[in-house]
Order: structure tokens, then C-alpha cells, then sequence
């Protein structure tokens, strides 16, 4: 069943930045664009790229391996070479922990 569940506190993720969770045994890449969390598969599907070491315009990151690009809000892939998205997950804000829908 899913539960959302803590994976960091908004002092570690300032706006802009992005970092590696691990939940449940899935890599998660959690971005903070501007105040708003948002989470995605942090595994690229083209070859496994770490979105979460990838660089974020707007609300697009760009694979660190080979350029693929995926929508940060929603997973959606945007270029390739990756083909397909990447799971997203809700996330929500309970006092100062950031929770991740899983
Ligand atoms: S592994 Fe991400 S673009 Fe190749």
C-alpha cells in the first residue's frame, strides 16, 4: 500500500538543488524548483543515467550521461536518447520533513 514516507527536511534541499533518496529500495532524484518538491525515478531510461546529477533548467533535467531529458514534475521524457519516462511520485510537506508518496 502506498504511504508517503520522510526521505529528507527542506534544510537539505535548497531551491534549485536536487538529491539522491533511496525509499523502499527505489532511487529517487527530488528536486526543489523553487520551493515546490517534486520526485522522480532518479534511474534514466536510456542507460540508468543519476537524474538526480543532472543539470535542471526551468522544470527540465538533463541526463549527466548522455543528454536525455524528462519533465521534473511529472517524469515525462522530453529528448533523447531515452524514449520512455520515468516514474514521479507525490510528495508533500509535514513540518519541515519532505515526504515522498510511495
Ligand atoms: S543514461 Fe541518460 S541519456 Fe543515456
Amino acid at each position: 500500500m502506498a504511504a508517503f514516507i520522510k526521505v529528507a527536511t527542506t534544510s537539505e534541499l535548497a531551491p534549485g538543488q536536487a538529491k539522491k533518496v533511496e525509499v523502499q529500495g527505489k532511487a529517487i532524484a527530488l528536486f526543489n524548483l523553487g520551493g515546490s518538491y517534486h520526485a522522480i525515478d532518479d534511474t534514466c531510461t536510456h542507460r540508468g543515467g543519476p537524474l538526480s546529477e543532472g543539470q535542471v533548467q526551468g522544470d527540465v533535467v538533463t541526463c549527466p550521461w548522455h543528454g536525455a531529458k524528462f519533465k521534473v514534475t511529472s517524469g515525462e521524457v522530453l529528448g533523447p536518447p531515452a524514449r520512455a519516462g520515468v516514474a514521479s511520485y507525490p510528495t508533500r510537506i509535514t513540518g519541515s520533513d519532505i515526504e515522498v508518496e510511495v
